[in-house]
């Protein structure tokens, strides 16, 4: 079981951050005894990610006294829930605005808890409109796709035919330094590029964990242990069925070859699970993919499919909501509500709440930055000609924060991820 640390920084102004996991606990430290560099002109536009304001933090030998302390007490706490395998620590900064102080102490102590204990997942929460650099990124390295499944996007968006360059993937990396995470794909399938073991060398060589997100198709022995000697942190395959199903939803493709690649899997590692979108089209296959990961010995999370967007043709009566009840889905919930291996993440429910425009970045093929890959309509910027940093806070990026907690922007009200978030 993985402990999940949720990092947050937030201002006094707004209130303390509420303990989302349900066990309501948490640590709330208070910065607002360092000295505030939002005191000064120059850093008032910035944050706590910004390299003016670390180097003033560096010279402050309070702030690292300060953190010491915090990393002992949080350090101990950790242990102790490894060791007893709870699931969920809570971590908050608070200070006066919100944006110095409380976030360059959230951002060191995800650091340092990174370093020491590598199993860790984090979750920020800062500012409503600002936030820090991403800690997570979706870098699309192709367009390119051996399939084509009948629930997916892809085939209504751009640059389908496109690779990213090593010299765009290096830009893209050198763009964006603060990343500890990412996957290589957004609508594409990233096994296909041929540099792909190249790029995930490269971001290993940076110290970047790699969650893999494949249809598993080109996972034969010899790429498997290729990839498994780059010591992923995680491999999920994609499964929305199985048998004759799997193939009319994943168009193109072989269940005997996905499932003899699965098979082979499962014996070279523990180190994955499989990720099933669920609508009307195959809310039968529950069971029969609940019992695959029985026999693989893996997890399996069950998701919604997306909404229909504007840019987007999916049908909106293909939507699992459009179709089953939130009764019918608790149902299902319900029967596997004990089997920690099983993780349903469909229909609504109040405790999850999205924290992607504050914490990752979705960078398409040609090196343009989205919010996440639902959100096609918010083009931020492009890594290929600007830094994060110009990118992250600019003013388009801010209004998109404000209008998803307000519920003005129609992606992030229709997202079951989303509820409307307090305390921020
Ligand atoms: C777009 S794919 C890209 C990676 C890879 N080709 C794969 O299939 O896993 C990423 C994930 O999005 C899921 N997906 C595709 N269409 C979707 C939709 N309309 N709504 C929600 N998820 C979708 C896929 O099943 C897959 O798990
Ligand atoms: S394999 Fe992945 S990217 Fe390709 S069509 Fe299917 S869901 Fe979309």
């Amino acid at each position: 079981m993985l402990l999940k640390v949720s990092i947050n920084s937030f201002s006094y102004n707004k209130g303390i951050p509420v303990d989302e996991s349900g066990n309501g606990g948490g640590f709330v430290f208070d910065c607002r005894a360092i000295n505030n560099p939002n005191r000064y002109e120059k850093y008032k536009q910035l944050t706590g990610t910004d390299p003016e304001v670390i180097e003033f933090f560096k010279k402050e030998d309070e702030m690292q006294s300060f953190l010491n302390n915090v990393y002992a007490i949080v350090d101990q706490s950790v242990e102790k829930y490894l060791q007893r395998q709870f699931t969920n620590l809570m971590v908050s900064f608070g200070c006066t605005g919100g944006l110095h102080r409380s976030v360059y102490c959230a951002e060191m102590l995800a650091r340092h808890l990174k370093k020491k204990f590598n199993i860790l997942r984090y979750n920020f929460r800062h500012n409503e409109e600002y936030s820090p650099y991403p800690l997570t990124a979706k870098i699309e390295i192709n367009g390119t796709c051996n399939l084509d499944c009948i629930m997916c996007l892809r085939k209504s968006l751009p640059n389908r035919d496109k690779e990213m360059s090593y010299l765009d993937f290096l830009t893209v990396l050198n763009n964006l330094p603060t990343i500890i995470e990412w996957s290589p794909h957004g609508y594409n399938e990233p096994m296909l590029h041929p540099l792909f073991f190249n790029y995930i060398e490269e971001t290993n060589k940076r110290k970047i964990d790699l969650i893999l997100v494949s249809n598993g198709t080109a996972l034969n022995k010899e790429n498997l242990d290729k990839l498994l000697a780059l010591k992923p942190k995680l491999i999920r395959i994609s499964v929305d069925g199985v048998g004759k199903k799997y193939e009319e939803i994943r168009k193109n493709s072989s269940w005997d070859r996905v499932y003899k690649n699965l098979r082979n899997l499962s014996r070279k590692t523990d180190n994955f699970s499989l990720y099933a979108t669920i609508w009307s089209e195959n809310i039968d296959q529950i069971l029969h993919l609940v019992n695959l990961a029985w026999t693989l010995d893996c997890k399996i999370s069950f998701t919604d499919i997306t909404w229909k967007n504007d840019f987007q043709e999916s049908k909106q009566e293909n939507s699992i909501r459009e179709n089953f009840s939130e009764i019918k889905i608790k149902e299902i919930k319900d029967q596997y509500l004990d089997n920690e291996n099983i993780n349903f993440s469909i229909g609504r429910n109040k405790k999850r709440k999205c924290t992607l425009p504050w914490s990752s970045v979705y960078v398409d093929v040609v090196g343009d930055v989205f919010p996440c890959t639902d959100t096609l309509n918010y083009k931020m910027g492009n890594l290929l000609e600007e830094k994060i940093s110009e990118i992250y806070n600019n003013d388009k990026y801010r209004q998109f924060r404000k209008d998803s907690i307000s519920g003005k922007n129609y992606e992030c009200k229709n997202c079951l991820a989303w509820a409307p978030m307090k305390n921020v």
